[in-house]
């Protein structure tokens, strides 16, 4: 029989593409649950296309615990909770810091209610690079001591983790694993789904296609005097369908009960640090287009470099990553072309 997989923020852009993962492996039957008030609910058909199967929905808010209740007295043999769903724009959570603690602690809350109340054994939690900090120590491993919150939204995922770790503490039935990802790009390599970013995206590669398109007239090189190899600041960029696949194995690993711990953590990344510039320039070669791009100024609160130690996640989850640089900016391009075609038609 496949374990159930109730799969919060199903129909956002991580968790879409595990559900595909999960239906891929045909192993699981996830649930979206999803109030689609950061997606839209044709992710599901977008899903049906790539998979051929119909993914059930609840389109609820997470924070409305007798609604999110009722879902697990409905479907009793929930064997696990993704739970993805979250705000995640860093200088949104600036100006509304409230409204991040209250969505993002709230589900979290109850999220952890129900897997007590309704005896569900097994939890991942989407954490975030971004609770390491400012890292001067690199790469990242698990052990590197979480930084001062550099933003609400950080914060929230620092106080998740913790709430996550207290619960276990209190309720040894509960297995989870945390997984901070560093910074998930790309999509299925299908073309047929994708991240829907918001008009003005904040993330670099949706800048990238967007100008690519014609969607955003330039694209700003944020700092190019940084003490990194050609001045522009490194990342950890990480293709979705590998953080996707991290989550299938994650579930196994507690499923087959190999964690040592039960609230263990692993870091997501590839490993390699990339520049802006890079990232610019492998978009270009594989895609052949020349972006309109100016280099600027900083932009305040980046951090020069950051990438991660995941030898954590290889030789635990048996996880590794498949898809290079390459991918990425193909699978992000494809993604953008299709999305176009599709508003215009
Ligand atoms: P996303 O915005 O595409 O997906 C989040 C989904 O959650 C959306 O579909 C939204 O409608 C839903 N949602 C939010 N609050 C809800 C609520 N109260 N009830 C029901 N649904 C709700 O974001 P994503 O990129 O898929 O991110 C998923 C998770 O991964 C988030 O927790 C995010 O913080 C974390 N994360 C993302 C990144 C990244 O760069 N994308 C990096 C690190 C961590
Ligand atoms: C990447 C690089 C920019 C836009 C954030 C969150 C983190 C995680 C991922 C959720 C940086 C540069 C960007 C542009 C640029 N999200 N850039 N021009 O800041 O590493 O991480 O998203 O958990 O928590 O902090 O990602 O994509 O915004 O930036 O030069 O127009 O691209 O300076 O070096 P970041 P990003």
């Amino acid at each position: 029989m496949k374990h159930k997989i109730l799969v919060s923020g199903g129909t956002g852009y991580i968790g879409s593409h595990t559900i595909i993962e999960l239906l891929r492996s045909g192993l699981f039957e996830p649930i979206a649950v999803d109030s689609c008030i950061r997606s839209t609910p044709e992710t599901l058909d977008r899903i049906e296309k790539v998979t051929g199967i119909r993914v059930k929905h609840y389109k609820i808010d997470i924070c409305d615990k007798k609604s999110f209740f009722d879902i697990f007295k409905k479907e009793e043999d929930i064997a696990g909770v993704i739970h993805f769903a979250a705000f995640k724009c860093v200088p949104e959570s600036v100006a509304q810091p409230l409204m991040y603690y209250r969505n993002n602690l709230g589900s979290l809350e109850n999220v952890l209610d129900a897997c007590g109340k309704f005896g569900v054994r097994n939890l991942i939690f989407s954490s975030s690079a971004s609770v390491y900090g400012d890292v001067k120590d690199l790469p990242v491993t698990e052990n590197t001591p979480l930084g001062v919150p550099f933003c609400p939204y950080a914060h929230t995922k620092q106080i998740g983790e913790q709430m996550i770790h207290f619960c276990a503490e209190q309720n040894p039935e509960l297995q989870s694993v945390i997984l901070r990802y560093f910074n998930p790009v790309g999509n299925d390599m299908s073309g047929l789904i994708g991240e829907l970013s918001p008009d003005k995206p904040n993330n670099l590669m949706p800048i990238v296609t967007q100008v690519a398109i014609g969607k955003l007239p330039k694209l700003t090189v944020f700092g190019t005097d940084y003490d990194t190899r050609d001045g522009s600041c490194i990342r950890d960029y990480i293709h979705v369908c590998d953080i996707a696949d991290a989550h299938v194995k994650a579930l196994q690993f507690l499923l087959d009960g190999k964690n040592a711990s039960n609230c263990e953590t692993f870091n997501l990344g590839s490993g390699k640090g990339v520049s802006v510039i890079e990232m610019i320039d492998a978009f270009e070669k594989v895609n052949g287009i020349k972006l309109n791009c100016v280099f600027g100024e900083r932009r305040p609160g980046d951090v020069p470099a950051i990438y991660s130690d995941s030898q954590r996640a290889n030789q635990l989850l048996g996880w590794r990553c498949q898809h290079d640089i390459n991918d990425m900016v193909e699978s992000a391009w494809k993604w953008e072309k299709q999305l176009n075609g599709e508003q215009r038609n």
